[in-house]
C-alpha cells in the first residue's frame, strides 16, 4: 500500500495552482448549456479539515491557500479561487480546503456528471461518505490511470480529465503521458489537465519530451515555482500540461503567475508558460 495522503498537504502552493486552474476550465466549459463529463482520476478524500492532525503537521496550507485568505489586491482568477474556497468554507475563517472533487461538485450543473477515481480504502470511504448521495457522481475504486480509459470519449461529447497524481510511483511519470495518448485517441476534442511536481528537474524535461512527441496537438504548460530549482530533496515547484486549455487561459495565467511569485515564492522563485505544441 502506498502512503501517500493528501491531507498533510491540502490547501499548499500546488493546490493552489491545480484548483486555481481548475477553477477556471470549469468556469469557462460551464458557460455553454450542453452538459459535460468531468473524469478525476486521483480524486483524494474530497475534502480537508485544516485543524486535523494531518494537515496541522507541517501547516504547508500556510504558504498556499493561508497567504492568500486575508488579501484584498487578488487578481481576477486569484479572486475567483477564493470565492470558490470560500464558499465551500462557509466560514470566514479558513477551516477546511476542498479536494478537486468537491470544487467539481461545487460547479457542475445537474446536466453533468462526475467519475472519482481512488484507490486508497481510507480515501475512498471518505469520499463514499461525501459524494454517494448524489446521482450524478459515480465513485470508482480503481486504477484512475487505466480504468478510465475506456469511459472515453463520453456520450455528452465534452469533457475535462484532471489527472493529478501524487508521483509516488516514479513510472507515473511516463504513464501520464501514455494515459493521455490513449485518451487523446479516443476523444481528440476533450481539454485534460495534468499537475506535475517539479523535484528533479530531469524527470520534468523528459516529460515534456514525451508530450511534445505524442502526437497529442494544442498542449499550453505552465509552472509556478517557490524558489530555483535544486538537488535537495523536496518539491521546488510545479507545474500543469492542459490539452485543449480555454482559450482564455493564457492571458489569465499571465496576469496571475508573477503575482503568484511575488507574493508568495521566495526572491528566486519563477514562472514559466509555454505552449509546447500548438493547435
Ligand atoms: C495528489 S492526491 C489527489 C488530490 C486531489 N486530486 C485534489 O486535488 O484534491 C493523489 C491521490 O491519488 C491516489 N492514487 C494514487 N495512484 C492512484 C491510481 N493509480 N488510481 C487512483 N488513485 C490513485 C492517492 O491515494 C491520492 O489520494
Amino acid at each position: 500500500m502506498l502512503s501517500y495522503r493528501h491531507a498533510f498537504h491540502a490547501g499548499n502552493f500546488a493546490d493552489v495552482l491545480k484548483h486555481l486552474v481548475l477553477i477556471q476550465i470549469l468556469d469557462y466549459l460551464v458557460l455553454k448549456e450542453k452538459a459535460i463529463c468531468f473524469i478525476d482520476t486521483h480524486a483524494g478524500a474530497g475534502g480537508y479539515a485544516l485543524n486535523s492532525g494531518y494537515a496541522q503537521q507541517n501547516l504547508e496550507f500556510e504558504n498556499g491557500v493561508g497567504q492568500l485568505w486575508q488579501r484584498h489586491d487578488l487578481p481576477e482568477a486569484v479572486s475567483r479561487y477564493l470565492d470558490v474556497i470560500k464558499a465551500i468554507n462557509r466560514s470566514a475563517t479558513l477551516q477546511y480546503y476542498p479536494g478537486s472533487p468537491l470544487i467539481i461538485k461545487h460547479l457542475m450543473r445537474p446536466q453533468d456528471r462526475l467519475a472519482l477515481f481512488e484507490w486508497h480504502p481510507t480515501e475512498l470511504e471518505a469520499l463514499v461518505k461525501k459524494f454517494s448521495k448524489d446521482p450524478r457522481i459515480h465513485i470508482y475504486p480503481e486504477d484512475g490511470l487505466n480504468q478510465s480509459i475506456p469511459l472515453l470519449p463520453p456520450i455528452e461529447r465534452r469533457g475535462l480529465v484532471l489527472i493529478d497524481p501524487a508521483y509516488e510511483i516514479k513510472t507515473d511519470y511516463q504513464t501520464v503521458v501514455s494515459t493521455l495518448v490513449s485518451m487523446y485517441r479516443r476523444f481528440a476534442t476533450g481539454t485534460y489537465a495534468l499537475w506535475y511536481p517539479v523535484i528533479e528537474r530531469q524527470r520534468n524535461q523528459k516529460l515534456e519530451r514525451q508530450l511534445r512527441a505524442s502526437g497529442i496537438k494544442n498542449i499550453l504548460l505552465f509552472e509556478w515555482a517557490l524558489c530555483a530549482d535544486h538537488t535537495k530533496p523536496g518539491m521546488t515547484g510545479c507545474g500543469m500540461a492542459v490539452i485543449n486549455p480555454p482559450w482564455t487561459l493564457t492571458a489569465t495565467l499571465q496576469q496571475t503567475l508573477p503575482w503568484l511569485v511575488n507574493t508568495v515564492s521566495d526572491r528566486d522563485g519563477y514562472y514559466r508558460i509555454d505552449p509546447l505544441v500548438s493547435q
